[in-house]
């Protein structure tokens, strides 16, 4: 069983003026094998960041994360990453980009092809898998970077706003596929949206970091995302739980946000 440990994280970037961002300030956080997580947070708190130094794109300043007790020392497959949009192959058609972490591992074509068959069924782009990526919807796009994702049978998938630029009703059809994939393939998600509906929805563990320096400013452990499993959303969207903690963390965001604007005012 993987477990994922984020032990006092600080991340500090040296600006070539001579001042300096502190993006992140002793960040912890022990994530079992299979957990949802999702992280909210004002704009600037730090959550590409803490993600980037997960996936090994970047090295901290101080602290450390580790993965089955390994040290991240960089980018490895079993941390596996989708990005808001963009990321695909442009070049390659859908069953390319979703087999091209197994041809990189040099796996025989027959092996890649069904693994790559199972995960447009999972993801339901089968009928699509010979065309090319600019040829799919945006909501296309994002089910071949997912598979694609998994195609490297990471513990870890991390999301950066992976929803973000989808439209409302693509978006809710999304984050359906992100709960029933989270279930059935029991892997460790961590993902990072600016919707308080989707942190509450895609996160059975829930954090809200605060910016300057960046931090965890409060956690929550959710019923949604289990509920969301086998219930439509919007119905649990309606249980009364999910509009009170939805109006808490609001008003908590909100509370952020205007110091944040107080202290620019005066600075
Ligand atoms: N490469 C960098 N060089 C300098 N400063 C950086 C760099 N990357 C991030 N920062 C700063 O670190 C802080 C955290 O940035 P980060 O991108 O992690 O925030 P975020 O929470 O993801 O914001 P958003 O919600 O807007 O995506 C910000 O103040 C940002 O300006
Ligand atoms: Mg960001």
């Amino acid at each position: 069983m993987s477990s994922l440990l984020i032990d006092k994280l600080s991340m500090r970037f040296d600006l070539p003026n001579g001042s300096s961002v502190q993006a992140l300030q002793d960040v912890s956080l022990d994530l079992k094998a299979g957990e949802l997580l999702s992280i909210l947070g004002p704009s600037g708190c730090g959550k590409t960041t803490l993600l980037n130094i997960v996936a090994g794109f970047l090295a901290p300043t101080a602290g450390h994360v580790s993965l089955n007790d390994k040290v991240v020392t960089g980018p490895g497959a079993e941390r596996g990453m989708v990005f808001q949009q963009g990321a695909l192959f442009e070049w390659m058609s859908v069953r390319e980009n979703v087999g091209f972490g197994p041809s990189m591992k040099g796996m025989p074509k027959a092996e890649k092809g069904q693994i790559v068959d199972h995960l447009l069924d999972v993801v339901g782009l089968q009928a699509f898998k010979d065309k090319a990526v600019y040829e799919l919807s945006g909501g296309m796009q994002q089910r071949v970077a997912l598979a694609r994702c998994l195609a490297n049978e990471p513990d870890v998938i991390l999301m950066d706003e992976p929803l973000g630029a989808l439209d409302a009703l693509t978006r809710e059809k999304m984050q359906g596929l992100v709960l029933k994939l989270w279930k059935e393939t029991g892997k460790t998600i961590i993902l990072i949206t600016h919707s308080v509906e989707e942190a509450l929805l895609l996160g059975e563990r829930l954090i809200v970091m605060a910016p300057r320096p960046g931090r965890i400013h409060k956690e929550y452990h959710l019923p949604f995302a289990e509920m969301g499993v086998n219930q439509d959303l919007r119905e649990v969207k309606r249980d009364p739980r999910f509009s009170d903690t939805r109006e808490e963390i609001l008003s908590m965001i909100w509370d952020m946000e205007e110091e944040i604007m107080g202290r620019a005012e005066t600075a």
